[in-house]
């Protein structure tokens, strides 16, 4: 190792698409501002017992851009965890916490830079509170750390789900069924809200608004009555069920930090009981999280990269980079690791609603359908179509 200023890189928790932008960033913004680079090998873990890092240069982060997951490796749920569940706070172990305070001292880190969800951003903020020199670098593809608009990696898992819908389109279209997409996002709705506004999602179920099945299968009904014979629904993994409470993977009900899954099926088989209707269901899950980033989490995730360093360079430890449209900011990492989730109100939502999407609760209204005059004859003989232009008529009478 030479005597340049050094800095530490390492990413931590889930992967997502975007990560090896970040690395990239770092590095070629690093060697700028005069720095070298360490990068610590399978997030937290390389810190200590044992160290394991690489030195990370042009030569082995050139055509990493656009590649998915992270050179680095990354691990979740560690030795090193910091909550337990969604908010509660579990204490490093000192031990550890002194360990890593050694390895920085010993290779001379100037900073260390941790790329991370709420979980991981958590570890790096008791660092912080322990006087490591940490800044943060907000990665999920969640989307659900405040503070900053988007996180990178969310975009990238948006298009998946929504090439995923556009598939689903298809098929269920031609076969005349009901088909359920059930997304990732853990207790935040933003993935399912943004890829079923741009995938033509029909129904979309959100943690943050309560709906019921009635409402789902109304919604279903009054599409077939206006000749819509497939529904596409899209709910989010971490959706509250009816009745209240989660469908998780794992059996432990005393376990906070549940594996979440299982509800598209769950509602699926209760469309296809109450209707009758042929329903199938598709988890997309991990794919979500593969693959290359679109080119805004490439752009979010290089800029996040080169402020992290900017923020090493002028020492403002404790604080992680933030997109606030149109700048690029930081806030103090206590502040972005709050759960942030869809505001039922937010524009998306309403927009959704104009469209006449339905989120499950009494809300819904498909919006006027206009009957251009040749059909208006044919539907004085149909009494399904007339009762569909009546309801149509009295929406535009009211409007
Ligand atoms: O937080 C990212 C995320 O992909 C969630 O959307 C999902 O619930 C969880 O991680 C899956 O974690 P794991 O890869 O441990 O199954």
């Amino acid at each position: 190792m030479s005597n340049c200023k050094r800095i530490g890189l390492l990413t931590a928790g889930g992967d997502c698409p975007g990560l090896n932008a970040v690395i990239r960033g770092v590095v070629k913004s690093a060697n700028t501002h005069g720095y070298e680079v360490v990068g610590f090998l399978k997030g937290y873990e390389g810190l200590v017992d044992p160290v394991s890092f690489i030195p990370l240069n042009h030569k082995n982060t050139t055509g990493i851009l656009g590649q998915g997951g992270t050179i680095l490796g990354s691990t979740n749920k560690g030795r090193f965890a910091a909550t337990v569940g969604v908010n509660d706070r579990l204490e490093l172990d000192p031990e550890l916490v002194a360990g890593v305070k050694t390895t920085v001292e010993q290779l001379g880190l100037e900073g260390l830079i941790c790329v991370g969800g709420d979980g991981s951003l958590a570890v790096a903020q008791q660092f912080h509170e322990h006087g490591i020199p940490v800044v943060g670098v907000p990665k999920t593809i969640d989307n659900d750390l405040s503070s900053t608009a988007f996180t990178f990696g969310f975009f990238s898992a948006v298009f998946c789900a929504t090439d995923a819908l556009d598939r689903l389109h298809t098929t269920a279209a031609s076969h005349e069924r009901v088909m359920v997409l059930e997304v990732m996002g853990r207790h935040a709705g933003w993935i399912a809200l943004y890829a079923g506004i741009a995938g033509g999602g029909d129904v979309i179920l959100i943690p943050e608004i309560p709906w019921t099945f009635e409402s789902v299968c109304q919604a279903i009904i009054t599409r077939e009555q206006r000749g819509r014979k497939f529904t596409l629904v899209v709910v989010a993994e971490g959706a509250q069920l009816p009745e209240g409470g989660l469908v998780t993977q794992d059996k432990q009900e005393t376990q906070k930090q549940v594996r979440l899954g299982g509800i598209g099926n769950f509602v699926a088989k209760e469309i296809e009981r109450r209707l009758g209707k042929e329903t199938r269901t598709v988890v997309l899950g991990h794919l979500q999280r593969g693959g290359a980033p679109t080119t805004f989490d490439r752009v979010l995730a290089t800029q996040f990269g080169a402020h992290a360093v900017r923020l090493i360079v002028e020492r403002k430890f404790g604080h992680m980079v933030t997109y606030q449209p149109p700048d690029m900011l930081d806030v103090p990492i206590i502040d972005a690791i709050k759960l942030a989730t869809v505001c039922p109100n937010c524009s998306a939502v309403q927009a959704g609603r104009a469209l006449g999407i339905c989120f499950g609760d009494d809300q819904h209204e498909l919006p006027f359908e206009y009957v251009p005059p040749a059909e208006e004859a044919a539907t004085a003989s149909n009494g399904s179509k007339a009762a569909t232009k009546s309801k149509a008529a009295g929406k535009s009478a009211r409007a």
